[in-house]
């Protein structure tokens, strides 16, 4: 790649395995915040773990654990279960996605989707039931006060009606528009990098950081979930359904605003590694601690799923 990483020590990372144990553990504390629910109809329940346990890539997961571990050098009890409550958000919103009133997809993480593995009620309430617990969890898990609360306010204001849910508002909208760069940014910032941008925002507050700290990897975070949309973007045309877990080409289909509908193949791949550039920047302040976020920051742009 370019000047930034090849001097240091980011591809001595085995990413894979690394990811694999970040992925591994979002998993075991997500089993264990569920399996302290009681009173979950036994249906729910079912399609609740049926797309959460299901295999997604875990990166945002993996996010709050980093930016945790960059700041105070281990994952923290808020880290962990910050990290399950983002998992369980951003899975709420494929739920949704999903449905058939929404971009209407049957499969999912390499599966039937939740509406169709269940039925549209289960999978809205299955959604439902994952955005709250989320929030149940955050409430009940952290030692100060003061951290949850602003845990709880990072995190609803990345997913709320001005930040993910207005992505997802205007994603619908724009659909069969042609659209501008201006809308195309704000809908992928929104929908998007908000909740990229939270993941590591809460990984640093779990972590203690100072303010410095704090917006460096929000910033960093905003940046790769500018790229990471940018990938979906490409993989939708590019993929197969068989490589993704979800159907390919249906962007297109559905008249979807997207980068490489309005900027083309070559011009998003280049925005894409200049998100990955800032990205890095953003990332100035901290040393080899934040190595794994760098070598994210330069797969992203070439992911393959
Ligand atoms: C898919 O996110 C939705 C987007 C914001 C592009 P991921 O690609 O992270 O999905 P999973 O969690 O791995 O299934
Ligand atoms: C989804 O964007 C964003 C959210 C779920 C918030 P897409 O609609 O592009 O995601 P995929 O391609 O279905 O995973
Ligand atoms: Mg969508
Ligand atoms: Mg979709
Ligand atoms: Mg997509």
């Amino acid at each position: 790649m370019t000047s930034h990483g090849a001097e240091n020590g980011i591809y001595a990372i085995d990413f894979a395995g690394e990811l694999a144990v970040k992925a591994s553990h979002t998993g075991h504390v997500l089993e264990e915040l569920l399996a302290r629910q009681s009173g979950v109809p036994d249906r729910l329940r079912e399609a609740m773990r049926y797309m959460l346990l299901s295999g997604g890539k875990r990166i945002r997961a993996a996010l709050v654990q980093w930016s945790c571990e960059a700041v105070c050098g281990r994952v923290s009890r808020e880290g962990e279960v910050a990290a399950a409550a983002v998992e369980m958000v951003h899975t709420y919103s494929l739920i949704h996605d999903d449905l058939p009133a929404m971009d209407d997809d049957d499969l999912r993480r390499g599966q039937p989707s939740c509406h169709k593995q269940f039925d549209e009620a289960t999978a809205i309430l299955a959604g439902d039931g994952l955005l709250t617990l989320a929030f149940e969890a955050l409430a009940g898990e952290t030692d100060s006060p003061e951290t949850a609360v602003e845990m709880i306010s990072m995190l609803a204001q990345a997913a709320g009606p001005a930040g993910m849910i207005a992505g997802q508002m205007e994603d619908l909208e724009g659909e069969g528009l042609a659209g501008s760069m201006e809308l195309l940014e704000r809908i992928h910032l929104n929908k998007t990098a908000r909740m990229f941008a939270a993941s590591c925002g809460l990984g640093a507050l779990a972590g203690g950081a100072t303010d410095g700290q704090l917006e460096a990897l929000t910033r960093y975070g905003q940046k790769i979930g500018l790229g990471f949309q940018i990938a979906d973007d490409l993989l939708d045309v590019s993929a197969s359904s068989e490589q993704l877990g979800k159907t390919a080409g249906k962007d297109q289909q559905q008249g979807k605003l997207t980068y490489p509908a309005l900027a083309g193949e070559a011009e998003s791949r280049k925005i894409a590694e200049r998100l990955t550039e800032e990205a890095l920047s953003a990332l100035s302040c901290f040393g080899p601690e934040a190595d794994v976020l760098r070598r994210l920051a330069v797969e992203l742009p070439d992911r393959k799923k």
